[in-house]
């Protein structure tokens, strides 16, 4: 995936693309984009380390999990070679209720109606695709994305930045892993946040398993079918999967794939 637009990187937390300006407070989750800025959970840095991690993978198709208000879907739209960008997100499609326009708890419970006008005034309808009210673990909703957006077409690259949640980022692997192509990446994001210090006494995942424990299966897995996978890189933030040479289809199940010699894993 290459840059096809510079980027001014003006700040951690704000850079401008083809006249559009990103940034967020990045942590507060209260942030609305407006046609004039789009809020992005990501700082400089992990766009930056992200464009250098995949600039030798061709990329002509993403399918992210995870749109929040736009984000990285509007990025990877201005930014890059990337020929479709499709995105979806639980969150209400809307359009929201009369209330939103004072209580930005309901607005950004709702699709953001700001998004249309972008993505129509930076040319990006064709290439930018973004579908609220699924949930990343819904197989048929999922799905029915994936049929309607790519048809046969292999996806190149998956990122799931969603709930982080240990079961549904197992169950999306489970849904879209097999519809990459062979070299593919699957890119499973903050993999490590049980480990970090914000997350050691309660917050927001405090009775949730940790999704490192999804980690460890993919690595078990590796272990178990060495042609499920090309290899599993680990970064700080990141878990990059390469799809292997084996053709999956719809009945592709982790649970299937490991060999545990009679044990059987405990979650963290
Ligand atoms: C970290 S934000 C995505 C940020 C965006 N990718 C960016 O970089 O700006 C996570 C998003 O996942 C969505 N989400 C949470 N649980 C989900 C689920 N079960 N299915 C789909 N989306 C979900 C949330 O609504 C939220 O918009």
């Amino acid at each position: 995936m290459q840059l096809v637009q510079p980027v001014d990187w003006i700040s951690e937390t704000k850079f401008v693309v083809g006249g559009l300006s990103f940034g967020s407070d990045l942590g507060s989750y209260q942030e609305l984009t407006t046609p004039d800025n789009v809020v992005i959970l990501k700082e400089a840095r992990l766009l930056k380390e992200y464009l250098n991690f995949l600039a030798p993978h061709p990329v002509r198709n993403i399918l992210e999990f995870g749109i929040w208000q736009g984000g990285s879907p509007l990025f990877y739209g201005m930014a890059t070679d990337a020929q479709k960008i499709v995105a979806l997100d639980h969150l209400n499609p809307g359009p929201a209720p009369a209330d939103a326009a004072h209580d930005r708890a309901v607005a950004l419970a709702y699709k953001n109606p700001a998004l249309d006008g972008i993505i129509e005034r930076y040319g990006m309808s064709k290439r930018v695709k973004l579908h609220f009210g699924v949930s990343q673990d819904d197989r048929a909703a999922v799905t029915a994305v994936m049929d309607e957006e790519f048809g046969d077409e292999p996806i190149d690259l998956v990122i799931d930045d969603a709930s982080h949640y240990y079961a549904h980022s197992r169950k999306s692997f489970e849904i879209a892993f097999p519809r990459l192509r062979e070299g593919g990446l699957y890119i499973i994001e903050d993999w490590q946040w049980a480990h970090s210090p914000a997350y050691q006494n309660g917050g927001h995942f405090a009775d949730k398993p940790a999704l490192s424990n999804l980690i460890f299966e993919l690595l078990i897995a590796y272990g178990s079918q060495p042609d499920l996978f090309w290899n599993i890189i680990v970064r700080d933030w990141f878990v990059a999967v390469t799809k292997g040479s084996r053709p999956l289809g719809d009945d592709f199940r982790l649970d299937d794939q490991l060999r545990m010699r009679g044990a059987t894993l405990s979650l963290i």
